[in-house]
């Protein structure tokens, strides 16, 4: 069983390669009920952006456990009235056992980590979103057998979901290639940390504003909404932007016959996917939403322990 004990998962690049590789295997020995798991704790969620896949999963997970879950918005506890993170922090460790945290400035997350003794999870912040991406490996591994040398192409806005992808396909020796518009790239450290892994694996991150270049040959298309949480003013001037960038029946003719195709979910048809596509063969949008369920169950073992 991975062990990550006592450990925090506050961006990707917190794993091994060896760590994400075995948190993928015990999420399937999970999932395929070869393996039986209790972990008799209690998780707090504090999320300060909606959620439905990271929220119900994270709960149902740690229910199937034989843990409990409490639901800490920030508007019914002292957060919404300017308690500081630091003493929120102190307390909330006196209490619960593992914390998963939503919230907008990366920076927030790590002070929340640096004070709490207990293990801090990141469910999403404006920089990363990695418990997605653990089911997205597991999603890719389920239809190919294995992830090494694998092509993913993430076309769309260079947001928090794209981070993370970049670190995760590198740390299992993927190629990523990420395709945006001018003026939306990927983190620029992050580029640079997924590059060095990639180095070691001796496979590729392209950046480039052709999704055509990007998608040929692909094994998965991926995209992800073009205005994220936070970003709502900006929707109707980003629209015209990222319209070349939609995965459409057009764009995926250019990835590899076999090719699947990923949404981080919620999606928006008829902007960053067709409803032909998410509702086609190769979509498997589903299976990847279910698979939040299993990784994050595999996560919480293996930072709480289990019997
Ligand atoms: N993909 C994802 O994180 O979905 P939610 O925002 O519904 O949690
Ligand atoms: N990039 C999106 C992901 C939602 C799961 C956002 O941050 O809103």
């Amino acid at each position: 069983m991975a062990s990550l004990i006592g450990r925090d998962l506050l961006s990707l690049a917190d794993l091994s390669a060896s760590e994400l590789q075995q948190l993928l295997e015990l999420a399937s020995q999970l999932k395929s009920k070869q393996l039986q798991v209790q972990c008799n704790k209690v998780l707090g969620l504090l999320f300060s952006k909606a959620s439905t896949r990271t929220r119900v999963s994270f709960t149902v997970a740690m229910y199937q456990l034989g843990g409990q879950v409490i639901d800490l918005h920030p508007n019914v506890t002292q957060v919404s009235r300017g308690e500081p993170i630091e003493d929120t922090a102190r307390v909330l460790d006196r209490y619960l056992d593992v914390l998963a945290i939503r919230t907008f400035a990366q920076q927030e997350l790590e002070t929340f980590a640096k004070y709490a003794k207990i293990p801090v999870i990141n469910a999403l912040t404006d920089l990363e979103h990695p418990c997605q991406i653990l089911a997205d490996l597991l999603t890719i591994q389920e239809k190919f057998g294995s992830l090494s040398g694998l092509t993913l192409t993430y076309v769309g806005d260079g947001n928090n979901v794209a981070n993370s992808l970049m670190l995760g396909c590198a740390l299992v020796g993927m190629n990523v290639r990420v395709a945006f518009p001018s003026g939306y790239a990927p983190d620029a450290e992050i580029v640079e940390k997924a590059r060095a892994i990639a180095n070691i694996h001796q496979t590729q991150v392209l950046l480039t504003h052709d999704p055509e270049i990007a998608a040929k040959d692909a094994n998965v298309l991926y995209t992800d909404v073009w205005a994220s949480m936070g970003q709502e003013t900006e929707a109707n001037n980003r629209f015209p932007v990222f319209q070349p960038y939609q995965i459409s029946a057009q764009l995926l003719s250019f990835a590899d016959p076999e090719a699947i195709v990923l949404h981080c979910l919620p999606a928006h048809r008829g902007e960053e996917i067709t409803h032909e596509v998410i509702e086609g063969s190769q979509s498997r949008v589903w299976d990847q939403a279910e698979n939040r369920l299993h990784a994050q169950k595999a996560l919480l073992v293996s930072i709480l322990g289990g019997e």
